[in-house]
């Protein structure tokens, strides 16, 4: 029996329209454009209105896929939301989304590794598609990190943004799709990157308010120390394993946290610039939707049988690199 592959066939995204940069920034904390842009490669990010949850931009993400590819919503078997940042820590944002979006058929969850929730949701839509269950699955990486991060707080302020990206995943007979992975997690990074309260450990009180424990605290330089050698390590692995020379990869698909870790990662892969593909400039760290928005930003690129490796980490720590063959052409 011929192997069916999990292929992404589908590209959508939405982004807020109000723009955070590195000026308006220099006015909330003792920052500069110059320091940012150096250190992190970034300009500008997206902010979501207050009131607005995340699956706002969800839904708007996957309609998009829906009617540019003319999908029956009621064909769809799963929806996935990848997100640090759901509307409510109970129930699903997934189970809104797919309802608002007319997905009645389908099931959904949201999945939460951190930076490393998209690649980890490929990983779990391509797993359901290859076993032959379900037909159609959307993924979504969706974060609205202006809910989680302290303005005054100039270690994490300057990284973050809020944006959506979704992708369609279909069975494909022509051994198009996800390939293969290489995907970990350290409990160590749980004291260098987190929300303290709000949890099991430290539901929400007073104090946990009055001490500013509900927004996000990361330790950056730590975090940078492993995001450089792990994700140049996952990346290097998915090539030796598959036996890709650099040549044979067309697009590196990296999570935007910080141009530097970015270019530690092509170099430990030995590919061009022109290969490596950014938008870090534009939108900042959105987490989980990073990577899913480099695809939309450069769907039009993408030719069927592009040799694609995805690479990410994030809070946990959680990590990978995955490699995918592209399946159409745009
Ligand atoms: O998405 C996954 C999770 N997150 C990440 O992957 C992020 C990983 N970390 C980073 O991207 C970087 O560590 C940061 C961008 C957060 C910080 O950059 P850095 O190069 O690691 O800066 P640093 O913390 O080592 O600080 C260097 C200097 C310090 O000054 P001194 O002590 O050398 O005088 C800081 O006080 O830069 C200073 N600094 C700043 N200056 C202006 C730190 N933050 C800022 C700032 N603006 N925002």
């Amino acid at each position: 029996m011929k192997k069916t592959f999990a292929s992404i066939t589908a590209v959508g995204s939405y982004l807020p329209k109000n723009v955070l940069n590195n000026y308006d920034l220099e006015k909330m904390v003792d920052t500069n454009d110059q320091w940012i842009l150096a250190r992190t490669g970034i300009k500008e990010r997206r902010i979501l209105d207050k009131g607005i949850g995340t699956s706002f931009m969800a839904i708007n993400a996957a309609n998009q896929i829906i009617n540019k590819n003319n999908i029956n919503p009621l064909d769809v078997d799963m929806v996935i939301v990848a997100t640090v940042t759901p509307d409510m820590h109970v129930s699903a944002t997934a189970a809104h989304v797919a309802t608002q979006i007319g997905a009645i058929n389908a099931f959904g969850y949201d999945l939460q590794a951190a930076c490393s929730g998209f690649l980890y949701g490929m990983s779990v839509a391509s797993s359901y598609i290859e076993s032959g269950r379900y037909k159609k699955i959307i993924l979504i990486g969706a974060d609205k990190m202006s809910s989680i991060v302290d303005y005054s707080d100039r270690n994490t302020c300057i990284i973050f943004g809020d944006g959506a990206a979704a992708v369609l995943f279909e069975p494909n007979e022509e051994g198009l799709g996800m390939q293969d992975e290489f995907l970990r997690s350290d409990g160590i990074g749980r004291q260098f990157l987190k929300i303290e309260a709000g949890g099991s450990v430290m539901p929400p009180s007073i104090e946990t308010v009055q001490s500013k424990k509900h927004f996000l605290f990361q330790d950056g330089k730590s975090v940078f120390k492993y995001a450089v050698s792990n994700m140049s390590e996952a990346s290097y692995q998915i090539m030796q394993r598959n036996n890709l020379s650099n040549e044979d990869i067309n697009y590196l698909v990296p999570h935007q946290a910080n141009k530097r870790i970015i270019d530690a990662t092509a170099n430990r892969m030995g590919i061009k610039n022109s290969k490596v593909l950014m938008n870090i400039e534009k939108y900042g760290n959105t987490t989980a939707a990073t990577i899913p928005l480099i695809l939309s930003d450069y769907e039009n690129q993408f030719k069927k049988g592009d040799n694609i490796i995805f690479a990410a980490f994030g809070g946990g720590f959680t990590w990978g690199a995955s490699f995918l063959k592209w399946a159409y052409n745009s």
